[in-house]
C-alpha cells in the first residue's frame, strides 16, 4: 500500500518562482524513501505541502489514505522541518514534552516516550540541559526524537543528517533502519547522496522542480552494469567486435552476468595476453545524480 501518493504537484510561489513542476511520487508502506536533489530543487517545498505548512498551486493524491491537506492525517505523521529552531531556554526533555503536548500526547505517555527517545537518540544525560548548549548534531537528533513523540506510522524528515558528523550520521542511518523494522515508513530529503545510497529502499531524484528518476537504486543503475577488463600490452584486433567498448587497454562488456566475460578471458589467456584486472562496475547514486543534473542542464531540456 502507498503511504504517500502524489500526482502532478505544482507550486508557484508568489514571487513567481515555479518551484514544483508536475511532481508525481509514490512512497510505499514500510519503506525508506529518499528524495534527493541539489539545493533549490524543491524538496522542502514538497514536504511543506504534505505537512500543510504551505498550499500547492495544484495537487492531487493521498497521504495515509486521505487527501493531501487533511489535517487529521498529521496525527500519524512525524515531521522534522529543515533549519528547525527550538526555544533555546528549554531543556531537551522540555522540548519533547512541548511537542508531545502539541500532538495531544497524554502526560504519562509524554514522560515515558521522552525518556526512551532521549536514550534512543543518544541524548541520555543531556535531558535537563538547555538546548542552547547542544551541538548541531545533538539538535538534529533531538529533532528526530521530537518527530517520534506522536508514535507516527509515517516519518517525514527534511535533511535529517544536516550538520551531523559522520559518526552521528551513521547512528541516524541505523535508527532509520530500526524505524523501518518497526513498520514505519520514512520519507526523507537530502542533498547528501552517499547517505541515501546506504539506507534507502527507493529514491527519487529531483532537479529544478521535476522528478527525473524514481525507483530502487538497483533498478536505476541496472543499465550501467558492466565488466571492465584491463590488459597489458597491445589490444587485440578482435576485441572491438566481441566487447561493447574498447578504451586504450580496457575492454568493456555491458551486463551483469559474469558468464559474458568468460569467453573473452579465455581468448585473452590463450593468446598469452596479460590480464591486469577484471572489475564489475555499476553506477553509484552520485553518478546517477550527476547524470540527472546534467540532463536538465543540457540545451533543449524541458524547463
Ligand atoms: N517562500 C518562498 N517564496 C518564494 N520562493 C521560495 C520560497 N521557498 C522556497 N522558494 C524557492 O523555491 C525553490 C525550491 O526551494 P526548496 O523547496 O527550499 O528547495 P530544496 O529544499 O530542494 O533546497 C527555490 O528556488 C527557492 O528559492
Ligand atoms: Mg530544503
Amino acid at each position: 500500500m502507498a503511504v504517500i501518493q502524489l500526482q502532478d504537484v505544482e507550486k508557484v510561489y508568489r514571487g513567481k518562482v515555479h518551484a514544483l513542476r508536475g511532481v508525481s511520487i509514490e512512497v510505499m508502506d514500510g519503506e525508506i524513501f529518499g528524495l534527493l536533489g541539489p539545493n533549490g530543487a524543491g524538496k522542502s517545498t514538497l514536504v511543506k505541502i504534505l505537512m500543510t505548512v504551505i498550499h500547492a498551486s495544484k495537487v492531487s493524491g493521498t497521504m495515509l489514505g486521505n487527501p493531501i491537506g487533511n489535517r487529521k492525517t498529521l496525527e500519524n505523521v512525524g515531521y522534522l522541518p529543515e533549519h528547525h529552531r527550538f526555544p533555546y531556554y528549554l531543556t531537551g526533555k522540555q522540548v519533547l514534552h512541548h511537542y508531545g503536548a502539541l500532538c495531544k500526547v497524554g502526560r504519562k505517555e509524554r514522560n515515558s516516550r521522552s525518556s526512551s527517545l532521549l536514550t534512543r537518540l543518544g541524548l541520555a544525560g543531556w535531558e535537563n540541559k538547555k538546548v542552547e548548549t547542544y551541538s548541531k548534531g545533538m539538535l538534529q537528533r533531538l529533532g528526530i526524537a521530537q518527530a517520534l513523540m506522536n508514535n507516527p506510522t509515517l516519518l517525514i524528515l527534511d535533511e535529517p543528517t544536516d550538520g551531523v558528523d559522520p559518526v552521528g550520521r551513521r547512528e541516524i542511518r541505523d535508527l532509520l533502519a530500526e524505524l523501518r523494522e518497526e513498520g514505519r515508513a520514512v520519507f526523507l530529503n537530502s542533498h547528501l547522496l552517499s547517505e541515501l545510497e546506504m539506507v534507502c529502499d527507493r529514491v527519487a531524484i529531483m532537479v529544478k522542480g521535476r522528478v527525473t528518476m524514481q525507483g530502487t537504486i538497483q533498478s536505476l543503475t541496472v543499465d550501467s552494469q558492466r565488466y571492465e577488463i584491463k590488459i597489458a600490452g597491445e589490444m587485440p584486433a578482435w576485441a572491438k567486435e566481441h566487447c561493447s567498448e574498447v578504451h586504450g587497454n580496457m575492454l568493456v562488456c555491458k551486463g551483469n552476468d559474469p558468464s559474458i566475460v568468460q569467453p573473452i578471458l579465455d581468448r585473452l589467456r590463450s593468446e598469452n595476453i596479460t590480464i591486469v584486472s577484471v572489475n564489475p562496475v555499476r553506477e553509484n547514486l552520485e553518478d546517477l545524480f550527476m547524470r540527472a543534473v546534467d540532463n536538465t542542464d543540457s540545451p533543449g531540456a524541458i524547463q
